[in-house]
């Protein structure tokens, strides 16, 4: 090609996302009925009904351009959340929210701290603006070590990509730790907290509730929490999720964004979402049970599961996790090959239904004699 990139999208590797169904029926031709997608972290559960009725409501308004401040969710969030207006800004997904970050704080030069592994948009948020990606391996126990994080703050440090908890190893660093991690951060580094799975930690597991993290906004003006409606919610096709931040931080994210970077129907669908409590409990308290099941059901094949807060867990098989993912496809069940996280002797598996999650078994039960255990670190 002639023309050339600019230098720091040269950089940078494509984004390796789930592939769809369609691409799983048409390369080992199945019926898309019968593909069981468990790669994404989407919700199996589905969304509340009462979605679907809010949208149906609000029909004749779909030929109109959106508020493009949200203001409708945004009055709802600000008053579940018990802050102010001002200090919300909404994105297509957290995806946008995270490259709204990137654009608006990251130099050429700065550096930009993550745990590895966590979510890959990081890194390439960070490459795209000539940030420098400083990785800080997370512990033997999968948990974002927080000391060699602080250890890895330089005068160049700019942002701190903190995922909690965290995608794909489902640790959660817990309320105390957290607080104790952002008082120990310099002021002008940009904390970005993704909290996409925090419905899902664990607080038995955890010893006690978490923390109300928006509290912690009234303290810290360099914190920046994201949310999103894809996963308790399971509005992941809206593209729907928020940021709360100081205004002066969400007044820089502002000037970046797209005037309207956000649909009226993921409004209204976010909202709605937002007043059944009880379908986001039931979903919540479906995938505890199923989180159960899988630490259970995967012990008969010797395999070794990270205690998750999300939607999905990670398993050490001590096998090939792309042989595992390709012998999984050809039944149509859809999983991540750790390798891609850089740790080719797990998976990732999304917590499906009960359903769903005994067919993941027994294809597991059905392919596992036939995948050698490879040596650790082969
Ligand atoms: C940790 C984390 N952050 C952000 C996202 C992006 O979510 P969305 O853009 O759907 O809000 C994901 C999606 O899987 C994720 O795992």
């Amino acid at each position: 090609m002639g023309v050339r990139e600019k230098k720091s999208v040269e950089a940078l590797k494509l984004y390796k996302a789930a592939r769809t169904q369609e691409s799983v029926c048409r390369e080992y031709g199945i019926d898309i009925n019968s593909v069981i997608k468990l790669a994404g972290n989407e919700n199996r559960f589905g969304c509340s009904p009462k979605v679907i009725e809010a949208l149906d409501k609000k029909k004749n308004e779909f030929a109109f351009y959106p508020d493009f401040n949200a203001t409708a969710l945004r009055t709802a969030l600000s008053e579940k959340l018990g802050t102010s207006k001002e200090k919300f800004i909404f994105g297509n997904g957290s995806f946008e929210l995270l490259s709204l970050v990137g654009a608006a704080f990251i130099d050429e030069g700065d550096e930009a701290i993550y745990a590895d592994p966590s979510f890959g948009w990081y890194v390439n948020v960070t490459t795209l603006n000539g940030g420098k990606v400083v990785k800080v391996p997370v512990n033997k126990d999968f948990a974002v070590d927080t000391e060699a994080m602080l250890n890895a703050v330089t005068d160049k440090t700019k942002v701190i990509w903190l995922c909690n908890p965290n995608n794909p190893t489902g640790t959660v660093l817990p309320g105390s730790k957290l607080k104790d991690f952002i008082s120990r951060i310099r002021r002008d580094i940009l904390i970005v907290l993704d909290e996409a799975y925090i419905d899902f930690i664990d607080e038995e597991e955890n010893g006690g509730p978490y923390i109300d993290t928006v509290r912690l906004l009234e303290e810290y003006d360099n914190l920046i929490i994201l949310r999103t409606f894809s996963k308790s919610y399971g509005l992941a096709s809206f593209r729907i999720g928020y940021g709360i931040a100081d205004e002066a931080i969400i007044e820089g994210l502002t000037k970046v964004k797209l005037p309207i970077n956000t649909t009226f129907a993921s409004h209204v669908a976010a909202e709605a979402a937002l007043l059944d409590e009880e379908f986001k409990t039931y979903v919540v308290e479906s995938v505890r049970e199923e989180r159960k099941y899988y630490y259970n059901a995967l012990e008969e094949f010797g395999f070794t599961t990270v205690h998750s807060n999300g939607n999905f867990i990670f398993v050490h098989t001590g096998r090939d996790g792309g042989r595992i993912e390709e012998a999984l496809l050809k039944k149509g069940i859809m999983i991540r090959n750790g390798a891609e996280f850089g740790f080719p002797g797990h998976v990732r598996i999304s917590i499906g239904t009960h359903e769903e999650n005994v067919k993941v078994v027994e294809a597991f039960r059905s392919v596992i004699g036939d995948i050698p255990e490879v040596k650790e670190g082969d």
